[in-house]
């Protein structure tokens, strides 16, 4: 185990030239992986040269290098953080004891349930963003959308690389049915209800890599927590690649919104070509509630066994005192009755809950930027996240209706309003009016304001995707 990444076939930093066996299992995935990329890959630009960073060592700087390459060619690979000697499990049961390096049986379904839902996002979303680059508002933003997507493709082989190693026969026919699983399919959908929605629009790309790629970092800091070492080895260094995707997602909103903020003080957003804050509003409810729904249920004896088992922890364990929450409770929001009301539950029933209390609190921490951005531009107008038991579809709030302040309203209310509060058809067609693309160095689409900055240091008029 280095720090180093290989040249192998397959770059990697966990010997696997010394497992002749799995690396083979791995070599006959890669094929099929391409082809996979070259089916449901960004369409049409497997021929360009993409201005990308590529990882070449796990260390904590200058792991990544800058270049050329196009994008069949990617160095995906299995990249692990260093093993720690000694680590022990941070919470749970086993709570002190060393940490494992392979998984007992008793907790195999459970963890490979979990490793095959992480890894299902994975080349979903790349799915969901394929048609994009035809509609991109900027060079820029074309590389950005393109380096999201290869590490997507990454993260699927670092769940992959899981599966092969440590899940016999069920763990390499997962791997192929990650392969198989298209997002949005009616017959074979993907797993989880926010990576079958259509990312039709670059509004709605800035929205999912915001709030869904969030969901993402707080589900791989859960496991990088683990006590089956291998998986928290992993996570942790996905989630070194996951902070540029929400860097994408929250500075793109931003600078949609100062462009709206801009516009205003000459008129009609609409009008000159931009979009206003109302429908950037709405696109905000859409894909912050449907990132909501990817926690899971808010009362769970899966997040209550998975923590117990020490396979799933908090975000960030380290910041608690205690590990174990035996009879320990969480008091929050739930239905009784058809009423809500505030109740002290079992904290470990209660994980999901509190793992997506830490998630909001991070998404207020970005809607709190742009709102920066509007106040420095002059404007009155404030983003806001709706309540959390506004437009659910899992778990006890989607039983009922909740405006976005929380109150609860009946069906008809839902049916007459909700179209003031989600994007309807109208705005949808609208924000599509405006998607055409900008492939001219240094030039931006109407609708959105340059970048702060280039990627690397370069100039925002550098050639990120060369013609
Ligand atoms: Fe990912
Ligand atoms: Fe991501």
């Amino acid at each position: 185990m280095s720090a180093v990444i290989t040249d192998d076939k397959i770059p990697n930093n966990v010997n696997l030239s010394g497992d002749v066996r799995l690396q083979r299992a791995l070599e006959a995935w890669q094929p099929k992986f391409i082809d996979w990329w070259k089916e449901m890959g960004p369409s049409g630009w497997m021929e360009r040269d993409i201005y990308l960073r590529t990882a070449v060592s796990v260390e904590t700087d200058g792991w990544a290098h800058f270049d050329y390459v196009k994008m069949p060619d990617y160095r995906w690979g299995i990249f692990l953080e260093p093993k720690q000697e000694g680590r022990v499990h941070g919470f749970g049961d086993f709570q002190g004891q060393p940490v494992w390096d392979e998984i007992p049986g008793e907790f195999r379904n459970n963890l490979r349930r979990l490793v095959v839902t992480q890894g299902d996002t994975e080349p979903a979303s790349v799915e969901q963003q394929r048609l994009l680059g035809a509609t991109a508002p900027s060079l820029y933003d074309l590389r950005n959308l393109f380096q999201v997507n290869v590490e997507e493709g990454r993260h699927l082989w670092a769940m992959v690389y899981l599966l092969h190693t440590y899940f016999g026969r069920d763990g390499r026919e997962e791997a192929e049915e990650l392969l198989q699983r298209r997002s949005g399919d009616a017959d074979k959908p993907r797993i989880l209800g926010a990576f079958n929605e259509p990312t039709s629009h670059w509004l709605s790309f800035f929205m999912f890599t915001m709030f869904t790629d969030r969901d993402g970092k707080y589900q791989l800091a859960a496991l990088a927590e683990s006590g089956f070492d291998p998986l928290a080895r992993t996570c942790r260094f996905m989630l070194t690649e996951e902070a540029h995707h929400m860097f994408v997602g929250e500075s793109g909103v931003q600078r949609i919104c100062k462009r709206a903020a801009e516009l205003m003080k000459t008129g009609d957003v609409r009008a000159q070509g931009g979009i206003d804050l109302p429908t950037i509003q709405k696109y905000l409810n859409l894909w912050y509630t449907l990132s909501l729904d990817l926690f899971g249920g808010e009362v769970s004896s899966n997040a209550a066994d998975a923590f117990a088992a020490g396979l799933k922890g908090r975000y960030k364990e380290d910041r608690y005192d205690e590990h174990k929450l035996i009879g320990s409770t969480f008091a929050m929001d739930v239905l009784r009755d058809g009423k809500v009301v505030h109740e002290d539950v079992p904290m470990r029933t209660a994980l999901n809950e509190v793992l997506r209390t830490e998630y909001i609190k991070d998404c207020q921490r970005g809607v709190d930027r742009w709102n920066k951005t509007l106040k420095d531009e002059g404007c009155d107008f404030q983003m806001k996240l709706p309540s959390h038991k506004f437009h659910r579809q899992i778990g006890m709030w989607s039983t009922l209706k909740f405006s976005p302040d929380g109150q609860m309203i009946t069906a008809d209310e839902w049916a007459k309003r909700s179209g003031e509060w989600l994007p309807n058809e109208a705005d949808e067609t609208f924000v599509k009016s405006l998607m055409h693309a900008v492939y001219e160095p240094g030039k931006m689409a109407s609708w959105i304001a340059p970048p702060a900055k280039g990627i690397n240091g370069l100039p925002e008029k550098f050639e990120y995707v060369r013609p």
